[in-house]
């Protein structure tokens, strides 16, 4: 059989200026990795399967591939083959290189001051699941089942709509079943037509910042809070105001001194039903003078209701925006953390005349589609399979959630829960100040346990230390043992030297 990387190989053989035949191949694999038209980690097909491929005998491949080894290019392991080392040796020789194939000029890409701002704020980690990654679902325990029998269901009679650019804001079907789900589950006054469906939450709040802030206007922003909305908002140019959030939510001036502002900030970002990342609700009265504050001012409130659905033990705190019918309020939900990250589908609920502009303005800069995934959703929430699979997870999810809390308590005492919600998919483990965060995340990150520390949540002011640790995925027997290298992190550290 040929491979991808035998066929590579052949072809820059044949076209290889004349010498030895090891020796070319030796080069021609050099060359291929360097360039990385082999990848770092990949498989090189076996010697026998290459010497058949290339019409040469085994003994010059295997040649090839242990010059390429004692080099640092190539390892072999046992019983599973030879594969590209992940780390290339620093001093390869560039001589082989043509001068119309080195990278060497791309080595020196001018990037703009925004993408130099996008890249200084990245964080986003290359693999994102598991112990004890905060925010992420329990993946695996998605219907797939069911989700596939209805897109096939649907796939056979598609229509022209759902193959083509979405210019109505995303397919009607579920911003109908949406509308009547949100009124149901989340108090929100909703129809149809006010809802926008995105591909995640940050090109929603991109969409906001692009259509609502010109640059150098103010958003306040929750101090701590998510990392995201940070990004996304500076990049935009919009200026950051941290304010700082007790056990209510975010704190709030009264409405006085709020008048004074010479620059009433153009949005208010809240996480009102489970802070981001301290857990708390946001209290009534809050809620109420924040309105009462935004409309004063003309100010927009981005609600940010990211994982409202899971609230364990108690009734599930209904959403800000359905407070009142003319609350101006843009809410942001999303089925990241109901079903999976990695089906990019969120929505914006706005009023009517927002809704409309910002529709248009979402088909301009986005290209809405992904028509057949949103027809299937729509089927999946109108049948009930929605409401059913956040209702198991919810279980789930607070199982996972007590035997984490036990395990603190038992091994570490409560003082290390510091008070927060009975919710979401993480928690806090709260550390005394002499401990850094930082350096306790990045030490378990390298023995494999995600997790991320509570300080990078601050832009300033007082900051508390902790670990925010995610159970989502981490099954109740195993609490215990996936929590070890953490507890034995931590010991080390707290223990007098
Ligand atoms: C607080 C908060 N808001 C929003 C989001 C983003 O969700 P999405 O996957 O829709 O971009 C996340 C994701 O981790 C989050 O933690």
């Amino acid at each position: 059989m040929r491979t991808l990387s035998g066929d590579l190989i052949a072809h820059r053989l044949s076209q290889a200026p004349a010498g030895a035949l090891s020796k070319r191949l030796y080069d021609v694999l050099q060359t291929a990795i360097q360039q990385g038209a082999i990848a770092t980690g990949s498989r090189l097909p076996a010697s026998r399967d290459l010497a058949q491929e290339l019409c040469v005998s085994r003994n010059t491949v295997l040649a090839a591939y242990e010059q390429l080894q004692s080099e640092g290019y190539l390892q072999t392991r046992t019983g599973s083959g030879t594969y590209v080392c992940e780390q290339l040796p620093e001093t390869a020789p560039q001589a082989s290189l043509s001068p119309s194939t080195s990278s060497a000029p791309f080595n020196h890409i001018r990037l703009s001051r925004r993408g130099t701002r996008v890249l200084a704020r990245s964080g986003a980690g290359a693999y994102q699941w598991g112990a004890f990654m905060p925010g992420v679902p329990d993946v695996s325990h998605m219907p797939h089942d069911i989700w596939r029998k209805i897109q096939l269901r649907l796939s056979r009679r598609m229509p022209v709509e759902a193959l083509s650019y979405s210019n109505h804001g995303g397919c009607l079907q579920l911003q109908q079943a949406l509308a009547e789900y949100l009124r149901v589950s989340r108090s929100l006054n909703c129809a149809p037509e006010q809802i926008l469906i995105t591909a995640g939450t940050h090109q929603a709040l991109d969409l906001v910042a692009k259509m609502l802030c010109d640059p150098g206007e103010g958003a306040w922003i929750e101090e701590p809070g998510y990392w995201g909305f940070r990004n996304v908002l500076a990049v935009n140019g919009v200026e950051l105001l941290p304010t700082p959030v007790d056990d209510e939510g975010m704190l709030l001036p009264d409405l006085a001194s709020f008048s004074q502002l010479q620059r009433p900030p153009v949005l208010i970002c809240v996480t009102p039903s489970h802070q981001y990342p301290l857990g708390s609700v946001m209290s009534l009265q809050r809620r109420q003078q924040l309105l009462a504050l935004a409309k004063s001012a003309g100010s927009w409130v981005i609600e940010d209701d990211y994982d409202g659905e899971f609230r364990f033990g108690e009734s599930p705190v209904p959403a800000l925006q359905g407070l009142s019918a003319d609350a101006p309020v843009i809410y942001l939900g999303t089925f990241s953390k109901t079903l999976y990250p990695g089906l990019r589908l969120s929505y914006m609920v706005m009023p009517k005349p927002l809704a409309a502009r910002m529709k248009m303005a979402h088909s301009e800069l986005y290209r809405g589609g992904n028509g057949l995934a949103q027809l299937t959703l729509a089927e999946f929430i109108r049948e009930g399979h929605y409401a059913a699979h956040v209702r198991r997870m919810r279980q789930l999810y607070s199982r996972r959630r007590a035997a984490l809390v036990k395990v603190i308590s038992d091994s570490l005492g409560p003082a290390f829960l510091s008070q927060q919600g009975n919710a979401g998919l993480h928690l806090i483990l709260s550390l005394p100040e002499r401990i850094d965060d930082v350096a306790l995340a990045a030490e378990l990150e390298q023995k494999g346990v995600l997790t991320r520390p509570l300080s990078a949540y601050y832009i300033q002011g007082t900051q508390r230390r902790g670990l925010l640790l995610g159970y989502a995925c981490v099954e109740e027997q195993n609490m215990a043992e996936t929590f070890a290298p953490v507890l034995h992190c931590l010991q080390r550290r707290l223990s007098p030297a």
